[in-house]
C-alpha cells in the first residue's frame, strides 16, 4: 500500500484555512496557493538522491552533496493544477513540465482526457501529478494510467485536499504512488464536492464562476 503524508506544518494548515474561507478574493487565493504548493514541494523533495560533488569556497575545496541524476517531472492536471505549478518550481527551478488535460463530467463525474503533452525523457523522471482536489480520485487515477501507459514508473501525487473515497480509490488503482495532501477532509456530497473542501479550486483560482 503507497505512503499517504499530510504535510501538516502550521504554515501549511493556516494558509489552507484561508483558502477554504469563501471570502477570499481570487488574487489571495491564487497566492496561497502558490505558497502551500513551494511548502509542500520541500515535504515531498525531502527523500531525493543525493550525490557527492567537489565545491572551492573562497576558503577551502570541500565535498559536498547535490541532487542526483535527472530532475523532477511536474505533470500538472489541468486546469487548476496550474495553479500549484509555479510554486513547486520556485524550489524545483530545473523541473521540466508535463500537462495532462482532464476534466470531470458533471452528470457521470468521470473524467474526460482532452490534452496530454510530456517531457520526451518523462519515463526516466520521477514525476510529481498535481492537483489540488483529490474528490472521487477519477481525474488522478486516469492521469496517472496516462503516465503508465507511457511506462512511467516513479509517481506521487501531490494535492491540497482529498475526500477520504478520493485517496482510497488512488490507494486501489495505484498502490506504488505515494499521496501528499495538505488536509484530508470529512467526505464527498452528492455532487462529487468535498466536504467541507473549498469549493471548485479551478473556478476560484481562473475567476471563472
Ligand atoms: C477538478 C479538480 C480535479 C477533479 C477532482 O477539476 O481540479 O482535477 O475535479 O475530482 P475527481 O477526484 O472526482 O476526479 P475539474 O474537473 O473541475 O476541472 P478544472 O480543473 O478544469 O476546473
Ligand atoms: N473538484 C473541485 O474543484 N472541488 C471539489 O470539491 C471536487 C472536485
Amino acid at each position: 500500500m503507497s505512503k499517504l503524508v499530510i504535510c501538516d506544518h502550521p504554515l501549511i494548515q493556516h494558509k489552507v484555512t484561508l483558502i477554504r474561507d469563501k471570502k477570499t478574493s481570487t488574487k489571495d487565493f491564487r497566492e496561497l496557493v502558490d505558497e502551500v504548493a513551494t511548502l509542500m514541494a520541500y515535504e515531498i523533495t525531502r527523500n531525493l538522491p543525493l550525490q557527492t560533488t567537489t565545491v572551492e569556497t573562497p576558503v577551502a575545496k570541500t565535498e559536498a552533496k547535490i541532487v542526483a541524476g535527472r530532475m523532477l517531472g511536474l505533470i500538472p492536471i489541468l486546469r487548476a493544477g496550474l495553479g500549484m505549478v509555479e510554486g513547486v518550481v520556485k524550489l524545483i527551478p530545473g523541473a521540466k513540465i508535463g500537462h495532462v488535460g482532464l476534466f470531470r463530467d458533471p452528470e457521470t463525474m468521470q473524467p474526460v482526457e482532452y490534452y496530454t503533452k510530456l517531457p520526451t525523457d518523462v519515463q526516466e523522471r520521477q514525476l510529481i501529478v498535481i492537483d489540488p482536489m483529490l474528490a472521487t480520485g477519477g481525474s488522478a487515477i486516469a492521469a496517472i494510467d496516462s503516465l503508465k501507459k507511457r511506462d512511467c514508473t516513479q509517481i506521487k501525487l501531490m494535492c491540497l485536499i482529498a475526500a477520504p473515497e478520493g485517496v482510497q480509490a488512488v490507494q486501489e488503482a495505484h498502490p506504488d504512488v505515494d499521496i501528499y495532501l495538505a488536509a484530508l477532509d470529512e467526505r464527498l456530497d452528492d455532487h462529487g464536492y468535498i466536504v467541507p473542501g473549498l469549493g471548485d479550486a479551478g473556478d476560484r483560482l481562473f475567476g471563472t464562476k
